[in-house]
């Protein structure tokens, strides 16, 4: 053959590889309302930046008559790219070759760019959409599943982790996404479960639909495996690449400063009268965090879910930074077992990631009750303390109003490596609220007043004295607890001067095999 013409077999190959499963399964992707694999990638990075591998590895299976379909790429597409001109490593499942099944030939191209992407130190980024294991290769797809497993936990904590679910993610498949950092669900075609429901409904009994067990909606809010719910692929594919502008490219990296113009001494006034007189009274903490970033830019993680406590990214002064806050709004910002798990998550991903952690406190204390402690609130509230105990980032915490009982331990307190701890002047610190207290100190009083009318006087008296004692930051700021107790108007500033004096921070932890957190 002519060298001509090699290169014209060669363009050949390429667009027939570029065709995946063919015409007809791409316009049935297209009308299912899904994008292809290919223009996943397309939208996902810089424009022209994307450089395929593997584009002409095919299967080996010969059960089942497969040798006589071979298909260039093997239905999943991989290579690496830039998103805001920063490397990274991709890779897309193409539902339109065997349904997106992963067979061997196609786990290895997944590790292959996994591999990679290790040895550089750059993200991976997995865009899912398939029917699992692929059925004719047996045993060898499952080896392939636990090769890309054992690689998503050699990079945990080396490199960021992205999922996107686009389409079917079920059985043991699974779990490569669930072992990844973060994860992006589209409403309506994505969906993730360990058995469909056909099996649910033989097992159990059940009737359910695909979406109520495993859509965007049931990850989002109901069982916390989806970080983020993108109304379509586009928007999801959006959200990664903002996810993407906070996080370093690996954990010996600092996250990247971007631009800033927004004032640092910028005073926001309202925030000095946001807390209510009466202290039940809920507001909305976000109205904080928006008010003191950059830009009033929060990229908000798991909003959905356990809205009592609130994670996610913004800048201080161009700084990425990973904020978590109580929400008054929800449950008085209570800690329970599902904040403690979303906030504990999000604290370690900081963490390895050296995000620092502004935290920003309003708990009343745990959620009491059976549900709680059967559930093992003691263990998920220990992940949380945990979490914080073990970071070594810079973290600065700010108690806003309430900061009860083993909730003010846990919620990056100066006794668990706080760097730099403000309050507000309303903020109340003590062992417990003033109710519970005077009942149990006074509770022979009490019980001695035979008149309601004055029982009931002495009671609010006793409380009285009991908040203007013990509900103040000044107690805490007396034994150096609180490092100083600030204007609420100047919070983005101190914030901002807190982040610049701890930017050479270096702490370490004990050297270990690995901790035992109480999983
Ligand atoms: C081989 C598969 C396949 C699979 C789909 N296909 N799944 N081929 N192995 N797992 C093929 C179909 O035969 C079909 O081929 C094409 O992909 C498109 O599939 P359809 O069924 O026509 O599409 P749709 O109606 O959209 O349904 C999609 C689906 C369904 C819901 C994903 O295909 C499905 O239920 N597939 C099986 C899912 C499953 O049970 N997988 C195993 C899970 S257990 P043609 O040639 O007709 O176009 C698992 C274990 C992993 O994955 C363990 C890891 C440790």
């Amino acid at each position: 053959m002519s060298f001509e013409n090699k290169i014209k077999e060669l363009l050949e190959k390429r667009e027939q590889a570029k065709l995946g499963g063919g015409q007809k399964r791409i316009d049935s992707q297209h009308t299912k309302g899904k994008l292809t694999a290919r223009e996943r990638i397309h939208i996902l990075l810089d424009e022209g930046s994307f450089e395929e591998f593997d584009m002409f590895v095919t299967h080996r299976c010969t059960d089942f008559g497969l040798e006589e379909q071979k298909i260039y790429g093997d239905g999943v597409i991989t290579g690496f790219g830039t998103v805001d001109g920063r490397l990274v490593y991709v890779y897309a499942q193409d539902f339109t070759v065997f349904g997106g099944s992963l067979s061997l030939a196609y786990a290895e191209k997944i590790c292959k760019v996994m591999d990679k992407a290790m040895k550089v130190g750059a993200p991976v980024i997995g865009l899912n959409d398939s029917g699992g294991a692929r059925i004719q290769e047996g045993v060898n797809s499952l080896a392939g599943y636990a090769e890309i497993f054992q690689r998503n936990i050699n990079a945990s904590g080396v490199i960021p982790q992205i999922t996107g679910i686009f389409g079917p993610c079920a059985g043991g498949a699974v779990y490569s996404p669930a072992l990844t950092d973060f994860i992006v669900m589209t409403k309506d075609n994505s969906y993730m479960f360990l058995t469909g429901p056909k099996v649910v409904k033989t097992v159990t009994g059940e009737v359910v639909t695909e979406q109520e067990l495993g859509g965007a909606m049931t990850h989002g809010s109901k069982s916390g495996v989806a970080h983020f719910v993108a109304d379509n692929e586009e928007e999801g594919l959006m959200l990664i690449r903002k996810l993407l502008s906070f996080l370093p490219q690996n954990n010996l990296e600092d996250p990247p400063l971007a631009a800033n113009d927004d004032p640092i001494d910028r005073l926001e006034d309202d925030l000095n009268a946001i807390i209510p007189e009466n202290p039940n009274k809920p507001y909305d903490v976000k109205d904080i965090i928006y008010a003191v970033v950059d830009y009033n830019e929060f990229l908000e993680v798991q909003r959905n879910y356990a809205p009592n406590i609130i994670t996610g990214f913004a800048r201080f002064n161009g700084m990425p930074v990973g904020i978590v806050a109580n929400q008054p709004k929800y449950l008085a910002g209570v800690l329970d077992i599902n904040s403690s798990r979303k906030a504990a998550r999000f604290v370690r991903f900081c963490d390895a990631f050296n995000i620092p952690l502004v935290t920003l406190v309003d708990v009343p204390g745990f959620l009491p009750g059976t549900v709680q402690e059967y559930g093992g609130i003691i263990l998920h509230g220990a992940k949380l303390l945990y979490a914080y105990g073990e970071a070594t980032v810079p973290k600065i915490t700010v108690v806003l109003r309430k900061a009860y009982g083993g909730a003010y331990c846990v919620m990056s307190s100066k006794h668990l490596r706080g760097d730099i701890n403000y309050a507000w002047p309303m903020a109340e610190i003590a062992v417990m609220g003033p109710k519970g207290a005077i009942e149990i100190l006074r509770s022979k009083e009490i019980k001695a007043i035979e008149n309601d009318e004055e029982r009931l006087k002495f009671v609010i008296e006793k409380e009285n004295e009991y908040l203007e004692k013990f509900a103040t930051p000044y107690n805490a700021a007396k034994y150096g607890y609180i490092d100083d107790v600030i204007e609420p108007r100047n919070t983005r500033f101190r914030i901002i001067r807190a982040l610049q004096s701890l930017a050479t921070k270096k702490d370490v932890n004990p050297p270990k095999k690995h901790s035992n957190i109480p999983l």
